[in-house]
């Protein structure tokens, strides 16, 4: 029988530990921690991320700063709004939401972050630390990916993991923090040979190549842990994830569901990164 990973539930959890810290940490330095947001142009997905971001920080006690650009910005204008968040002490974290519009050069605005308020976790810095397995802020999603298999105390170490998927945001960080939780890990994309049978080997499967349901039973090992990071909208337009999970549930010994498992724990994750970044400073 499958264990359903409730990441809400984890999350609910993390949130209210954060709460306590963030006001303990308001009141013993008197000053606000600040999170700034920043949103270019009218992706309708960025668009409610975005707000549940805000949301997020205004229940954790984080202040947060949104910046709404039209379609139209101008790179110079991004730019200088971004270098202006950089000078700014109230704010401890900048986020700019991914992705801009066409037109805009994202990495050349990402550069303009310090890695100190990097709190996605983007920057070469931040990327290099992880892979030393120093004190570095970690992309969000990956980062919430682990505390769920610690929340639920599933073992790592030793463990076969398969990451699908090499983005920068979530496949290559996902791959990074599980080698340095000691797990062997393999990372397959769309050019891997024999993807079925490399999935099928996996203890752990991480599935994030954003295509819906694409995770079928004879990709998964029985007694599987099978992680959905996929948010994607199905042939009648309900979300669902990477993963069939009607298909595959049966197989795994825990699985995420889409929506609320690794969702909430993102934007933990981004509360989090900010927390630290402001104890850090
Ligand atoms: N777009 C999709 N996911 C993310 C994320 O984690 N951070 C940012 N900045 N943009 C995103």
């Amino acid at each position: 029988m499958y264990k359903i990973i409730d990441g809400k539930k984890i999350a609910a959890t993390l949130r209210e530990k954060l709460k306590d810290n963030v006001l303990k940490f308001r009141t013993e330095r008197g000053r606000e921690i600040g999170l700034a947001v920043v949103l270019v142009g009218n992706n309708p997905a960025s668009q409610v991320y975005v707000r549940n971001k805000i949301k997020a920080c205004e229940e954790v006690g984080i202040k947060s700063f949104a910046y709404y650009l039209p379609e139209n910005t101008s790179q110079s204008a991004l730019e200088e709004l971004i270098v202006g968040l950089a000078a700014d002490d109230g704010v401890h974290g900048i986020l700019l939401q991914l992705p801009l519009p066409d037109g805009l050069d994202s990495a050349k605005a990402l550069k303009l972050i310090p890695e100190e308020k990097d709190v996605d976790g983007f920057s070469a810095f931040n990327i290099g630390n992880l892979c030393l397995n120093a004190t570095a802020s970690v992309a969000c999603t990956p980062l919430g990916v682990m505390k769920m298999l610690e929340y639920e105390g599933i073992e790592v170490n030793g463990k076969r993991a398969v990451v699908l998927g090499r983005s920068n945001i979530v496949g290559k960080p996902m791959a990074m923090l599980l080698l340095n939780a000691d797990a062997t890990v393999t990372v397959c994309h769309s050019k891997t040979h024999n993807l079925e049978e490399e999935c099928r080997r996996a203890d752990i499967l991480v599935a994030a190549v954003g295509r819906a349901k694409f995770v079928k039973q004879e990709m998964v090992k029985e007694g599987a842990v099978v992680i959905d990071v996929g948010m994607n909208r199905d042939e009648n337009g309900k979300l669902c994830g990477d993963v069939d999970f009607e298909n595959v549930k049966d197989k795994c010994s825990y699985i995420t569901p889409v929506p609320g498992g690794v969702g909430p724990m993102t934007i933990t994750m981004l509360l989090y990164n900010t927390y630290c970044a402001a104890v850090r400073r």
